[in-house]
């Protein structure tokens, strides 16, 4: 019996995710078995006990249950700590483990496939939701020259920057006369067809702007590309999140070049 794994949604029938592990299981020689479980969405401790009882061995879990499994596990890695919120559990015996592997995605997205430098650069994060607060720690692991935090509601900007040391919130509106190196979008307006924030700040030359929407070109975007600033969408850090992943359940971290190349394709 090969081991199962799965990722636990709703909705979950877009997710790439079966396919990205299924090539990740083939490329390295493990024998796994990794499926898309759509939980209720009142279901999801439920499903995941399910999944434990019939022989789960781990699974990743995306919107909108990050924050229930958080509190489901039994145990927390500090970057799954520090962003409130797991994308990765695994079960051993009567302990649930939860993990965030959505950070090193995208810093890995950036570095390794980009090749987007983090370290000196004057950075800023727009909007402070879940998907903000999980890259921050990691991001600044990376020892930016500066992390600014922007976001629609100040008041939820300035509470994520205080969490961590050395990074400051503001609105978006506070932006005008700034210049940045690296702009990497967090906010859903991609996904929910919002008015994207409007990019009052200035971009340094060879500005990059990465938006964590994939599989769209964003209004964000467009605005990022006319611009002159060079662009990318979330792509990469989907599949860097698996690996990662990945690495945590089998102790192997796969190659994501082809497997990137192939969800481009497709
Ligand atoms: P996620 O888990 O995807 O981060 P979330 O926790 O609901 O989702 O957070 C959504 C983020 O996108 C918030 O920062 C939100 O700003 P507010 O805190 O002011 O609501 C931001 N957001 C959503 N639509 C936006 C828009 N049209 N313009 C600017 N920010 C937007």
């Amino acid at each position: 019996m090969p081991d199962r794994y799965a990722v636990i949604g709703h909705p979950i029938a877009h997710s790439k995710s079966p396919r990205i592990h299924a090539l990740f299981a083939a490329q390295t020689g493990q024998d796994m078995r990794y499926e898309a479980l759509l939980a209720p969405l009142d279901g999801f401790v439920a499903t995941v006990h399910e999944f434990i009882a019939a022989g789960g061995r781990g699974a990743n879990v995306t919107v909108p249950f990050k924050e229930e499994a958080f509190r489901l596990a039994t145990r927390l890695s500090e970057r799954a700590r520090a962003a409130g919120a797991v994308n990765t559990l695994t079960f051993a015996g009567t302990e649930i483990l939860g993990d965030n592997t959505d950070g090193a995605g995208l810093v890995r997205d950036l570095k390794r496939n980009l090749g987007v430098g983090i370290a000196g650069k004057r950075v800023l994060l727009l909007g402070a939701g879940g998907a903000a607060r999980g890259v921050v720690m990691p991001l600044l692991a990376e020892q930016p020259g500066q992390l600014v935090i922007a976001n629609r509601t100040v008041g939820k900007a300035l509470a994520l920057a205080s969490t961590f040391p050395t990074c400051t919130g503001c609105g978006l509106d506070e932006l005008d006369s700034r210049v940045f190196d690296l702009v990497i979008n967090a906010t859903s307006a991609g996904l929910t067809g919002g008015v994207p924030p409007r990019l009052t700040f200035t971009f340094a030359p060879d500005a990059f702007v990465y938006d964590m929407v994939y599989g769209r070109e964003t209004d964000f975007l467009r605005q990022a590309l006319a611009a002159g600033a060079v662009v990318a969408d979330g792509l990469g850090m989907l599949v860097e999140q698996a690996a990662e992943a990945f690495l945590v359940w089998r102790g192997v971290l796969p190659e994501t070049a082809p497997v990137l190349t192939e969800l481009r394709a497709a």
